[in-house]
Formats: C-alpha cells, sequence, structure tokens
C-alpha cells in the first residue's frame, strides 16, 4: 500500500460540535487535520483564525495542516505556530517574496506548503521546490467546500511528481477540492500522496464510512 495521507477539511463539518467531528474523524483513522483559514480577502469568503485551531489543539492529536487562505500572510504566521499549526501552507499568489515566507515558516520550526490556484502555473514554484515540505494543487477555486473537481489539475499534478522525481526532493503533493471515492484513484495515480476532502467526508452522513472509502482507493 502506498504511503497516502488524508486530511479531512474540518470546513464543512458541524461547528456547533466542532470537538466531536475532530475526535471522530481522528478515530475514524484520518491522518491530518486540515484547516481551511480565510480572511474575505483573498478569498470571498470568511471562516476562523488561531485562536480555533488552538481550541482544538487541546482535544486532538492529529498532525495540523493550516492552509491559509489570506491575504499578508508574514503578519500571520506567528500567530497559527503559537497555536499549534505542525504545518503551514501560504499561497504563492499572496506574496512577492515567496523564499522569504518559506523561511520565516520554517524558522519557526514548523512544515512550509506552498499552494496554487488553478490558474496559476506551476513554474511560480520551481524555485522552492528544494526548500518546501509540501505543495498543494487546488484543484477547486479557493473559497468554498463541495465544489466540483477541475480536470486539469492531474496534470499539474503528474508535472509535479515527475519534477520531484526529476530532482530528488521529498515534498509531499496535496491535492484540495473536490475529491471523492469516484476520483481519489486518478488523484493518487497521477502522484498525489496528500488528500483534502471536506464535504465528501463530513456530508455523506457517516464520516468513518467515508474516510475508509477514500482509504481504500489509495491501495
Ligand atoms: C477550499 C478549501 C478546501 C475545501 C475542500 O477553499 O481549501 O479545503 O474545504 O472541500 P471539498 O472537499 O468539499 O471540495
Ligand atoms: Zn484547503
Amino acid at each position: 500500500m502506498k504511503n497516502i495521507k488524508i486530511a479531512p477539511s474540518i470546513l464543512s463539518a458541524d461547528f456547533s460540535i466542532l470537538k466531536e467531528q475532530v475526535e471522530l474523524i481522528e478515530k475514524a483513522g484520518a491522518d491530518w487535520l486540515h484547516l481551511d483559514v480565510m480572511d474575505g480577502h483573498f478569498v470571498p469568503n470568511i471562516t476562523f483564525g488561531p485562536p480555533l485551531i488552538s481550541s482544538l489543539k487541546k482535544h486532538s492529536s492529529l498532525f495540523f495542516d493550516a492552509h491559509l487562505m489570506i491575504e499578508q500572510p508574514e503578519k500571520y504566521i506567528k500567530d497559527f505556530v503559537d497555536a499549534g499549526s505542525d504545518m503551514i501552507t501560504v499561497h504563492v499568489e499572496t506574496t512577492n517574496h515567496l523564499y522569504r515566507l518559506v523561511q520565516n515558516i520554517k524558522d519557526h520550526g514548523v512544515k512550509a506548503g506552498v499552494a496554487l490556484n488553478p490558474a496559476t502555473p506551476l513554474d511560480t514554484v520551481q524555485y522552492v521546490l528544494e526548500y518546501v515540505d509540501l505543495i498543494l494543487v487546488m484543484s477547486v477555486n479557493p473559497g468554498f467546500g463541495g465544489q466540483k473537481f477541475i480536470e486539469n489539475s492531474l496534470e499539474k499534478v503528474r508535472h509535479l511528481a515527475a519534477w520531484k522525481r526529476m530532482g530528488g526532493h521529498s515534498y509531499h503533493i496535496q491535492v484540495d477540492g473536490g475529491i471523492t471515492n469516484e476520483n481519489v484513484q486518478d488523484v493518487i495515480n497521477a502522484g498525489a500522496d496528500v488528500l483534502v476532502a471536506g464535504s465528501y467526508v463530513f456530508n455523506s452522513g457517516n464520516v468513518g464510512e467515508a474516510i475508509q472509502k477514500l482509504k481504500s482507493g489509495c491501495v
């Protein structure tokens, strides 16, 4: 079995019982907890920030994967580290100084990821590949859960996987948006090893079963 990680996004969880929802996915075998942070500027939606992350951190031993969809992320790195993020992923579109931002995250002792919107070309991250722990390929336009998977994201994933092989890099390839039991196999075959799923996991009626179905697609 390939070493694939499932990272449920709490974006589609029931926020009134968030602690229970996180415990549920942890029991069901989730590997990472994907935290979608939105500021209403970079994306047309607002979610939550460091206080919610630090509250959940007290109740979970999952790996906390913070996906920052915010402008000026450099201002908030320390806050997200202090809140308990194990990985901080920033969007390449939000900074003129990607290298500096990646170093800033790593200097805080956590893992650093870089995300690309669907229309952002891969060469924007080419020269930081040796420094990052993860590249996030957005397979929907960021901002909302429950959208349809954009098929040509797979081509981006295949290119990233080839660059990883050729360059001897070790970054994870994460895919985020529109993942279901129906396309999980294609996403893995393209070369992804961390799969984010929000609405598929939380709107399925049975969180545990949904995670198991995703995992069985990983064999
Ligand atoms: C979108 C977020 C995703 C989203 C995934 O901006 O980054 O993590 O919650 O949700 P689904 O799996 O419903 O597409
Ligand atoms: Zn996300």
